[in-house]
């Protein structure tokens, strides 16, 4: 959350930050702004909202300069305003503060600071940071900030330039940060799209690292000065992936991406003669004995799904849990638990904290992760890419399908190495893989059936979404993907645990998505379906191509391709996913850019 830019070099800054900002929008758009070095003074311009605001303002007053900071703000301390949007200024205008993340021990530094005479504008957290670099700043800009971050407490990244000094110094403490290295220019952000129109060439910034950058060189140290090798990396994401490439929205894009997405995460990986999976992974399996999977939001219902699947292939016990509890809940972890964190960013603090905890009391570690050289991807024993290309759009599609296959992966291999599943099972299960692409491509092709279903339930206040055994997950990722880009109030339930008490919530007012595609307990959910009709609840049913019995008891029906049960979960979302976007376009709303969220989640 918060988006990060800096740039140092010939080029226009203020035009580069503001493409790098309008590249990480999705990070937080409460408020906009930037400070560029000009002469000998900095220039500010901030805005409350939405990028495009500071874009009108800056088209009314330019600034100019060849070195500056930028901030697209997810607001935690002091409500979204122009006051308390970043850069946060010293008390002279003299140095200029970005900041994502949140400095713990800012009410005790602010008084201190107060007293010594320094005066506060904002009611941000970050603006203490200003004001103690400008109490030690004495014409070296690196040495101020490495006594800065001495005083300050929390997990943060940090970036501050200083009127008259040529340098942008930047420090990462847990929240994400990579350098971009130039000819003659070097970038700072805190994710690789924005680097993406000027290089690939980048370094990511490890926790307590501090990169002191001016145009001709990047010097990477720890806090307290010391220099630290590191190695450039080349990013192979361009930059046309990380445009909308025609499409309304990202997240369309992204929905339209899955085909192509299953095709990569798989790709390669599988060997269908022998029924095995290479994961191309240096972990050693073979003393597993538990999985559990942390994660949050979609990845937490894509770990759900994994659960069914690493049972049903390599038969080990799996719990699943939201990192945010897993974490506080003094969780057991027996010798031979794999702890696997499921994050697309790799960046969802909740999830890194969780990872750490399985790891402090034992765990081996595996990330399966969408973004390379991501937090959890440096913390972990080893990492399962998902190779889903970057996902903009604020709600997760694309990377959760992306999941979903990665942990089918994950379960067959284990299966494998474990005798669980024998080659004529695993071949069968290949071939079922190789065909996703294309019945995820059929879903897609017939999306008019689920946007006419969108026209028809726009307006409804409620929606229920069921789903039973593996599609219970589906059904939960359904009801989150409409509450957050449509804000109608969407539940999920177990079918099955409908008798226990929703069902009093069904009317004729409620539409009740129900999965009811072919599965072990298919006749029970027809029962389940026929419950909620004698309570004259409308069925919007997500059957198999080719069924009649849900057919004739819904409302309306979207047929899927059929699949095996245990592959069924990737195929499904995807109408649901479409539904979503569908219904918040038709109302009206920012799909990309959903009131009050954010994407990767670096605050607890
Ligand atoms: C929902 C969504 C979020 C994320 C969650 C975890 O559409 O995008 O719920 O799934 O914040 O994010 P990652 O996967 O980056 O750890």
């Amino acid at each position: 959350m918060c988006g990060i830019v800096a740039y140092v070099g010939e080029r226009d800054a203020s035009e580069v930050l503001i493409e790098g900002l309008r590249r990480l929008e999705y990070r937080g758009y409460d408020s906009a702004g930037i400070a560029v070095q000009s002469g000998s003074r900095l220039e500010l311009r901030k805005r409350q909202g939405k990028l495009s605001n500071l874009t009108l303002a800056l088209r009314e007053n330019p600034v100019q300069g060849n070195l500056g900071i930028g901030h697209t703000r997810w607001a935690t301390h002091g409500r979204p305003s122009d006051l308390n949007a970043h850069p946060h200024t010293d008390c002279r205008e003299q140095i200029a503060v970005i900041h994502n993340g949140i400095i713990e021990n800012y009410l005790l530094l602010r008084r201190e600071l107060e007293a010594q005479g320094h005066t506060f504008r904002s009611q941000t957290d970050s603006e203490v940071i200003a004001h103690l670099v400008e109490k030690y700043f004495t014409g070296d800009l690196s040495a101020a900030v490495y006594r800065a971050v001495g005083e300050l407490q929390g997990a943060y990244a940090i970036v501050v330039i200083a009127a008259g000094t040529e340098q942008v110094v930047a420090v990462r403490t847990v929240s994400p940060l990579v350098v971009g290295l130039g000819e003659g220019e070097n970038f700072l952000a805190s994710d690789v799209p924005a680097l993406l129109p000027y290089t690939r060439r980048v370094i990511f910034l490890a926790d307590g690292q501090v990169a002191v950058l001016d145009r001709h060189q990047v010097r990477i140290t720890n806090l307290r000065g010391r220099p630290v090798e590191v190695k450039p990396s080349t990013v192979d994401w361009n930059p046309v992936m990380a445009e909308k490439g025609g499409f309304d929205h990202f997240m369309l894009k992204e929905i339209y991406e899955q085909p192509q997405v299953i095709q990569q995460t798989l790709g390669g990986r599988l060997i269908d003669q022998s029924g095995d999976v290479d994961l191309g992974l240096g972990l050693d399996f073979s003393q597993v004995q538990r999985v559990h999977l942390v994660a949050c939001g979609s990845a937490f219902y894509a770990s759900c799904v994994g659960k069914y699947v690493l049972e049903r292939f390599a038969r080990l016990p799996v719990e699943v849990d939201l990192a945010s509890e897993y974490r506080y809940r003094d969780p057991v972890v027996p010798e031979g638990t794999l702890a696997v964190a499921v994050s697309q960013s790799g960046e969802t603090i909740d999830t890194l904290e969780a990872l750490r905890e399985a790891r402090r009391r034992g765990a081996k570690t595996l990330g399966l992760v969408n973004v390379k050289g991501s937090s959890i991807t440096r913390e972990v024993d080893d990492t399962l890419y998902l190779h889903a290309g970057p996902e903009i759009g604020v709600a997760s599609t694309k990377a959760y399908t992306g999941m979903l296959c990665a942990l089918v992966l994950l379960g067959l291999h284990l299966g494998r190495q474990r005798g669980t599943i024998d080659q004529k099972q695993a071949s069968w299960l290949i071939a079922e893989l190789r065909r996703l692409s294309g019945l995820v491509q059929q879903v897609l092709d017939h999306a008019e059936a689920v946007n006419e279903l969108g026209r028809r339930f726009q307006n409804a206040r409620d929606f229920l979404f069921l789903g039973r055994g593996i599609n219970f997950p589906t059904a939960l990722e359904g009801a989150l993907k409409l509450k957050e880009i449509s804000y109608i109030h969407a539940e999920a339930y177990a079918t099955g645990e409908m008798k226990h008490g929703p069902i009093a919530l069904i009317d004729a007012n409620m539409p009740v998505v129900m999965v009811a595609t072919e599965s072990a307990v298919y006749d029970k959910v027809i029962s389940n379906l026929q419950e909620v009709k004698a309570r004259e609840g409308i069925v919007l049913a997500l059957v198999s191509e080719g069924d009649t019995r849900a057919a004739a008891l819904a409302d309306a029906v979207i047929q899927v391709p059929r699949v095996s049960e245990l592959l069924s979960p990737i195929v499904n979302v995807v109408p649901l996913q479409l539904l979503a976007y569908d219904i918040a376009k038709r109302r009206g709303l920012d799909v990309d850019q959903p009131r009050n969220l954010a994407k990767a989640v670096t605050v607890e």
